[in-house]
């Protein structure tokens, strides 16, 4: 027996039709803010994500599923949604359409992390990224189609943090500052922190084995090195952001694990008791500098990516889901090979008027038949004999008052029409 390759999940029935659900109430958000739809490839080149998560990001240095293809290319499965969009975006000449552009996404993303709660190795994203303003007022509005996104699904225990990291200037200031003070305790911390207080130290607040580390907990806050203007920048964001009526939590530890993140950076936490509680379930944040380091123009980004599968986690705990199971409007019954061949054609007639039928494809006894109705819960039956035939009448069966009536072959639809509105 084959099992599924674990971290992964297989979507059949009501599952699949939650993932479909969401996506309709997202897109519905999301299209009203501008963004277009746009669909890139499974794979890429590596050095897409390389190039932009950087070498020194869990993704890259230990998540990535990377492969020789049979031309000795090296590809890797997409493990984020942001780096293909870029690359795409100037592969296309994006850019040249108009200086406003705004992307969504929805789609499979692969990484090797340990399954948990939550987390998995095959997982779904809904993201954004706005590409041509380097503006607080972008920014805030990003961050409300989140919230805007998070009220259409109905999911209430959701914390915004939000932090900024700064323009590059302040970065690199930042930078040395970390350096300088984890350089200190640098045997205290974990082998993957020493490794990154060279390449990049900022990493290190990020770090999950370290987290409770004193050393992390009183390392310098961004704020003792920020530029003036990225200090204003983000008072602006915040600013917008309380005339919104958007609440939120300044984390000066919130650096993100991606390299490519300027200024802004946020997640929506989840806020509740049990296993779910704490994760992020949507985190972005800008980008001044990844279109130009990909050898484009030096046009800004921003966006975020929600985890589809922990929306669904959460909606599903917190009963958000309408009923969508879904019932069959008429099963068509037949009883000799004759009356099998009338309930194909009528069975197709009756879907070409917009109905939702149904009919056994092999057995000529009742029993089978009417098991099959219940299975798809059909709201009508209607069974086709040889006297029916004959007679060119059809009975027709209700099954939830289970009263049955004869109705000319010539008027079933218009029955139909007048009974399943
Ligand atoms: P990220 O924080 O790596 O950002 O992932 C975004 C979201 O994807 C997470 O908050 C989480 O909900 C979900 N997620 C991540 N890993 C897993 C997993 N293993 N299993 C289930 N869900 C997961 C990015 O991916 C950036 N590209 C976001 C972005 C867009 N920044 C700018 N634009």
């Amino acid at each position: 027996m084959y099992r599924k390759v674990k971290g992964t999940q297989d979507f059949f029935g009501i599952e699949a039709k939650k993932l479909r659900h969401l996506e309709g109430i997202i897109r519905a958000v999301i299209e009203k803010f501008g963004y277009e739809e746009i669909i890139t490839p499974i794979f890429e080149n590596t050095e897409v994500f390389v190039r932009s998560s950087g070498e020194e990001s869990d993704i890259v240095s230990k998540e990535m599923y990377t492969f020789d293809d049979k031309g000795g290319r090296s590809l890797t499965l997409r493990p984020e949604g942001t780096a293909p969009v870029v690359r795409a975006f100037l592969e296309n000449k994006l850019y040249a359409r108009r200086a406003l552009n705004k992307y969504y996404y929805f789609g499979p993303m692969f990484r090797y992390e340990r399954p948990q709660a939550g987390r998995y190795r095959e997982f779904n994203q809904f993201g954004i990224e706005a590409f041509g303003a380097s503006s607080p007022y972008l920014d805030a509005d990003v961050i409300i189609s989140a919230a805007e996104i998070f009220k259409a699904l109905g999911i209430e225990n959701i914390k915004l943090k939000i932090n900024t990291i700064g323009d590059f200037a302040s970065r690199a200031a930042y930078s040395a500052l970390l350096k300088e003070h984890f350089g200190k305790g640098i045997s205290s911390l974990c082998d993957d922190c020493a490794r990154r207080l060279d390449r990049n130290p900022l990493r290190i607040l990020d770090c999950k084995i370290d987290r409770d580390n004193p050393l992390l907990k009183n390392a310098p806050k961004i704020e003792a090195v920020l530029s003036a203007e990225a200090k204003a920048y983000f008072q602006k964001v915040l600013k917008i952001l309380d005339a919104s009526g958007i609440s939120y939590e300044v984390d000066p530890n919130l650096v993100r694990g991606l390299d490519y993140y300027t200024d802004t950076v946020f997640e929506f936490i989840l806020e509740s008791d049990d296993e779910l509680g704490g994760l992020a379930v949507c985190a972005g944040g800008k980008y001044s500098d990844l279109v130009r380091s990909f050898n484009g123009p030096d046009i800004p980004g921003i966006g975020y990516a929600f985890g589809i599968e922990r929306i669904i986690a959460i909606m599903d705990k917190q009963n958000l889901f309408p009923d969508l199971a879904s019932r069959a409007d008429i099963v068509l019954i037949s009883l000799d090979e004759e009356a099998k061949e009338k309930a194909l054609l009528l069975a197709r007639a009756l879907r070409g008027a917009g109905f939702y039928a149904e009919l056994d494809y092999q057995n000529f006894n009742l029993k089978p038949q009417f098991r099959l109705s219940e299975q798809v819960d059909a709201k009508f039956l209607v069974i086709i004999g040889e006297e029916e035939l004959k007679n060119k009448q059809l009975a027709v069966k209700n099954a939830l008052t289970k009263e049955q009536e004869l109705i000319p072959e010539t008027k079933i639809l218009e029955y139909f029409k007048e009974n399943l509105k």
